[in-house]
């Protein structure tokens, strides 16, 4: 079978986690003939881990335009920062290559309009690598929306809920990008593994679009705190100082089709990892947190009037799943499992080299990567000015209202 030969940009904890857990166990898709990054080290680990799998030596470098003249890469995954996701995409585009673009948010409105416009002159194949809109739990929900088993569905919520003080403020060790936008912004700056499976569930760009948004942010002082308990170890540059990005923000938004979803960032404050995925529809609802079905048919409501009665039926979506989940899960293999996020990364990396070698359209394509990536700057928008109306850009010009339904794996 035809390989596609792979280009990864950005090799730091995702790109290289990526390589290592999921690329080199995908040899059947994937040959990596090529990798970048600023750092050099880390081209080197990547480089040994590539060659210790069995493939050839890349080609390595520290500047991402020379990877992309090369004849030897079909493909790029784009896991560097942010900040250059929109123009490493383009010049990717640009220069033929198809594009696995990593998740994360954007920084103006004028960068998402730029990627759909250059994929529209360039058509090359694209796919935003939600990773989530893959995962066992979005995915049941979803096939049970499908069925109309929830009813008429009128709210979806998530959340990004990860303690990420860790992460932030050793920043500067680890090289990560994340610590500057704490730094500097204050928005909704990772929208995407909630609001990605909640907009396919909506049917977002094909027959129904995001309109409106507003967001608020609580104050911010959980990193402040947390710098401050840890300060023994701490970066020094980092103590008295104030991070701008609010510790929880909610964004609300509004679709065409009626349905409002509502978004939380919560990444600085003590908790444990949750997207709180959540559909309601007027026949039931779906709480992946507690993994709990609640459909009126089938239980007597009062039942879910007090907590304690709520704690009986934690998990009780496990069975809805042999009626339900879809053929990809039910199928999945132990190593999948095991091979990150709990398998969801292999049936991505799987859907988009499928789709790659087979010519078909991609899952998840620049359309859901604007719309989705945009939330971010509008969201910054929004609590600049007190929790103010952003107009969301219908960035199919138009044609949302004629595409069909995509859903990512087959329900
Ligand atoms: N889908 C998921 O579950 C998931 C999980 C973690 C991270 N991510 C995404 O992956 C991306 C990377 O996150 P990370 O945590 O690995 O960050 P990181 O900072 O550890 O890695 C980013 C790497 O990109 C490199 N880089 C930055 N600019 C570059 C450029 N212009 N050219 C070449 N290399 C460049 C950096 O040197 C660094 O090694 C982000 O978009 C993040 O949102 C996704």
């Amino acid at each position: 079978m035809e390989k596609i030969r792979l280009g990864i940009i950005g090799l730091g904890q995702r790109g290289y986690g990526l390589l290592k857990d999921n690329i080199v166990k995908l040899q059947e898709y994937y040959n990596v003939t090529a990798l970048c990054d600023v750092y050099e080290d880390r081209i080197e680990q990547a480089s040994k881990t590539v060659v210790e799998n069995g493939m050839e030596k890349p080609f390595g470098t520290t500047d991402y335009n020379e990877l992309l003249m090369r004849d030897d890469v079909d493909a790029v995954l784009i896991s560097c920062a942010w900040e250059y996701h929109v123009p490493v995409a383009c010049a990717a585009m640009k220069a033929g290559k198809a594009v696995a673009l990593e998740v994360g948010g954007a920084y103006s409105v004028e960068d998402c309009f730029l990627l759909v416009n250059t994929w529209e002159e360039t058509k090359v194949p694209f796919m935003f690598m939600e990773n989530c809109c893959y995962d066992k739990y979005e995915l049941l929900a979803t096939s049970m929306a499908r069925k109309g088993v929830f009813g008429e569905i009128v709210h979806c919520s998530g959340s990004y809920s990860h303690d990420l003080r860790e992460e932030v403020t050793r920043g500067k060790e680890n090289r990560h990008y994340r610590l500057r936008n704490y730094l500097n912004r204050n928005c909704e700056n990772y929208p995407t593994h909630e609001l990605g499976p909640i907009a396919k569930l909506l049917d977002i760009n094909r027959g129904n679009r995001m309109v409106s948004l507003v967001s608020v942010a609580s104050k911010s002082c959980g990193m402040e705190a947390y710098v401050e308990k840890h300060k023994d170890t701490m970066n020094p540059e980092l103590i008295g100082v104030d991070f701008k990005q609010g510790d929880i923000v909610h964004t609300i938004i509004t679709c065409a089709g009626g349905e409002t979803i509502l978004l939380k960032l919560d990444t600085s404050l003590p908790r444990y990892y949750s997207r709180d995925f959540t559909v309601r529809g007027t026949e039931g609802f779906y709480e992946q947190a507690p993994n709990i079905v609640f459909l009126e048919k089938d239980v007597d409501h009062t039942i879910f009037e007090s907590t304690t009665s709520v704690v009986k039926h934690l998990n009780n979506g496990k069975e809805y799943e042999e009626k339900y989940l879809p053929d990809i899960w039910k199928n999945i293999t132990e190593e999948q499992i095991k091979s990150g996020h709990g398998g969801m990364d292999s049936i991505e990396f799987i859907e988009f080299a499928k789709a790659y070698l087979a010519g078909e359209e991609m899952p998840i394509d620049v359309y859901d990567a604007a719309s989705w990536m945009v939330i971010s700057v509008l969201s910054e928008k929004s609590i600049a000015q007190g929790g103010a109306p952003m107009d969301i850009p219908d960035f199919t010009g138009g044609k949302w209202t004629m595409r069909e339904r995509r859903d990512v794996v087959p329900m």
